[in-house]
């Protein structure tokens, strides 16, 4: 691992453009399950009746009931020190681009600013007729579903069998592409397309890393796999006197 982070680290500093891809685990030790971890959210619920567009038709507000309470505990949880490590390197960096299948708004909160939302997020309620937004400070009240022009206001976010918001995947895959570092944190690489941005988008000479405790569909397109948790390795790519600190109070071996 020593060895590899050190490559790792040096391929950061050389790099002129860099993409990193997050999936759940990333928000995991903020407190936020995964979907398929040992306290995945669909071991309790079902996908169809939660995430999909006839579940919603069904029972709008089941599914707003599920969604308010997702909202309420993104809200609760503070960023990780995975989340800010990938703030602090987008500010050291020149070209740096954060592809997030995640909803819960962290990396934002961390201090990220060119973020890509693959899957949507929860700040806003949107209209299924018209489009229009409104905004999810606290809950979407039942009586609030219905929208004037006869739709009903969901989460604006992406369903299962829904396609993804077209302009943010081309930018992603635009900057997977031009990447010399990829960097794969906390995701499964079990949904698609974004799982293709660290298998297919990026060029054949790009240094491709995972970082993530377990091997993933994602571990054989990777140089590098860092067997990690995300607020554990992260911040040790980091160079300089913060990184010297945690390389020494760290845990990992
Ligand atoms: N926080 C959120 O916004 C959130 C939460 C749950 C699910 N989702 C949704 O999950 C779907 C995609 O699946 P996915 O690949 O993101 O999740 P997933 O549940 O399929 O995979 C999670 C991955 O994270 C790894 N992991 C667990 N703890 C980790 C840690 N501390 N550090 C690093 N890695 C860790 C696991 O080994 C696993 O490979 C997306 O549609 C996304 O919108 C988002
Ligand atoms: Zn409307």
């Amino acid at each position: 691992m020593t060895g590899d982070l050190a490559e790792v680290r040096e391929r950061l500093r050389r790099a002129s453009s860099v993409c990193a891809l997050t999936g759940s685990g990333i928000s995991a030790e903020s407190g936020l399950p995964t979907f398929r971890g040992v306290n995945g959210l669909w071991r309790t619920h079902r996908v169809e009746d939660l995430a999909s567009p006839a579940g919603f038709a069904r029972d709008p507000l089941l599914v707003w009931t599920w969604y308010n309470e997702r909202r309420a505990a993104h809200l609760r949880a503070v960023p990780n020190a995975g989340h800010v490590a990938l703030a602090a390197l987008e500010r050291r960096s020149t070209d740096f681009t954060l592809a997030t299948q995640n909803v819960d708004s962290l990396h934002l909160r961390a201090g990220s600013v060119n973020v890509l939302e693959l899957h949507g997020h929860l700040r806003e309620a949107r209209c299924d007729r018209c489009g229009a937004r409104v905004p999810l400070d606290g809950e979407l009240a039942p009586d609030a579903i219905a929208h004037v022009c006869g739709g009903r206001f969901r989460p604006d976010i992406v369903w299962f069998g829904e396609a993804l918001p077209r302009d943010a995947f081309a930018r992603a895959a635009e900057a997977a592409a031009r990447a010399d570092v990829v960097l794969v944190i906390g995701t499964s690489g079990l949904v698609e397309p974004a799982a293709s941005l660290a298998t297919r988008a990026p060029r054949g000479d790009a240094f491709v890393v995972e970082i993530n405790p377990e091997e993933t569909a994602i571990s054989r397109h990777a140089d590098v796999a860092l067997r990690g948790t995300a607020s554990d390795v992260l911040p040790r790519l980091l160079a300089g006197e913060s990184e010297t600190a945690v390389a020494h109070g760290g845990s990992m071996p």
